[in-house]
């Protein structure tokens, strides 16, 4: 139910007021009482009534004064005012030119006063919903503006996103043929050389063999990527393909592809209790971006003779995994730390996106997992991960 309208009287004669008052809060409305016009005009704008009923005649301020700065003021301008006259039309005809919507002739009729008051509380009730609707609509275009604005951003991203998918699958064709080219050969020349040399270039053969796996595997992981930005481009993303999953294989590719790097840098890869874990059901190619991330950050981290160390436990009250990535770099500060996971990590390389933990996290989440992380600078940092055996179903 609404609640009661608020009823201003404002005249100067006590006895008038009383009556006023004591007939309409008969009628369940709330009184406020003013004996002056200055007070009636103060009460206007500190208690908000639903409705002014004015003398015209009093002492300092008069009724057309009062009525005439109701209408000025922008917040009042529409608060319905009924006029108190006396039976002279000079008097009805100064209230209209000073914007008054109602008149009543002294002395008063209750039953024409409680009508007309009626009436325009009505008309006030619907103008204030309008006007809450109007507001409503104010705010809903704005925020739909703001929507608009975003959406079309989000337009020009995925249009960007999907041209750069374009090029770099159509560049990635002569590397995947062409390292399939350099591989044959590299196989006949190998074979061409005589005994006692191919003793010697047995090695460098192993190399290039191992070389030419891990472009091609990672040309390979590329073009995954790219189909799936291709679908997210065309609306669809990619399900989770869940099934089961030994994460020391998956820890073993990661290792394979960033071997020669983490040769490079002379960072040893390791990892310890992983082999015996039982498997979990994962979506093997999204485990992989999580541990390839987590290691290739570890290895920008780390000084030569570093180690990056994968280790795994069963937890406690054996619903899954416990995997550990340990690492002995240069550690974060508290501020990076922080941010990490979230959209607005701090990246602290040049050509880092920032964006390599949140899609762990991402992954992690959406296996029904929980990562966090220890830091300190100058020792290393620990990424801790959780996976059920199984993801929750959704
Ligand atoms: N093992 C780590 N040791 C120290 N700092 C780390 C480690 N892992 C992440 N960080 C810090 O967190 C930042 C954010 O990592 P994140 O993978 O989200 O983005 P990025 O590696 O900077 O960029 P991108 O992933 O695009 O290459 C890194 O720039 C780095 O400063
Ligand atoms: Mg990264």
């Amino acid at each position: 139910m609404a609640p009661p309208s608020t009823i201003l009287i404002v005249d100067d004669d006590p006895d008038i007021v009383k009556f006023l008052k004591d007939f309409l809060e008969s009628k369940q409305y709330i009184i406020l009482s003013a004996y002056s016009g200055e007070q009636g005009l103060n009460y206007v704008h500190t208690e908000q009534p639903d409705l002014v009923l004015l003398d015209v005649v009093m002492p300092g301020m008069s009724g057309y004064d009062v009525c005439r700065q109701i209408r000025i003021h922008p917040l009042t301008t529409l608060l319905p005012v009924v006029m108190m006259t006396g039976i002279h039309p000079e008097e009805r005809i100064k209230g209209i030119q000073v914007g008054a919507d109602e008149f009543l002739t002294k002395p008063i009729n209750r039953e024409e006063l409680f009508a007309r008051v009626r009436s325009l509380l009505r008309i006030k009730e619907l103008h204030d919903v309008v006007q809450a609707q109007a507001t409503q609509l104010a705010k809903w275009n704005k925020e739909l503006k703001v929507k608009l604005e975003h959406e079309a951003k989000l337009a020009e991203v995925t249009r960007m996103l999907g041209d750069i998918g374009h090029e770099v699958k159509n560049s990635l064709m002569p590397v995947l043929s062409g390292v399939e080219l350099l591989q044959e050969e590299l196989d006949e020349l190998f074979h061409c050389l005589p005994a006692p040399v191919m003793e010697k270039a047995g090695a460098s053969q192993k190399m290039c063999r191992e070389i030419i796996e891990m472009v091609t595997r990672s040309a390979q992981r590329i073009q995954d990527q790219v189909r799936e930005i291709a679908d997210c481009v065309k609306g669809l993303t990619s399900p989770l393909q869940l099934a089961p999953c030994h994460l020391a294989k998956v820890v073993e590719t990661v290792f394979k592809t960033l071997q020669v790097l983490a040769d490079k840098k002379g960072v040893r890869l390791q990892t310890v209790d992983l082999e015996s874990l039982p498997q979990i059901q994962a979506d093997e190619g999204r485990l992989f971006k999580v541990f390839y991330n987590l290691v290739n950050n570890a290895m920008a981290e780390m000084l030569q003779g570093g180690t990056v160390t994968i280790r795994g436990a069963e937890d406690l009250l054996q619903t899954g995994l416990k995997v550990d990535v340990i690492d002995n770099g240069r550690g974060m500060p508290e501020e990076v730390r922080q941010s990490l996971f979230s959209e607005r990590v701090i990246s602290r390389k040049a050509g880092g996106t920032g964006l390599g933990t949140k899609i762990v996290k991402d992954v992690v989440d959406v296996h029904g997992g929980h990562i966090s992380v220890d830091s300190e600078v100058g020792v290393g940092t620990t990424f801790h991960l959780s996976f059920p055996y199984s993801p929750p179903t959704r």
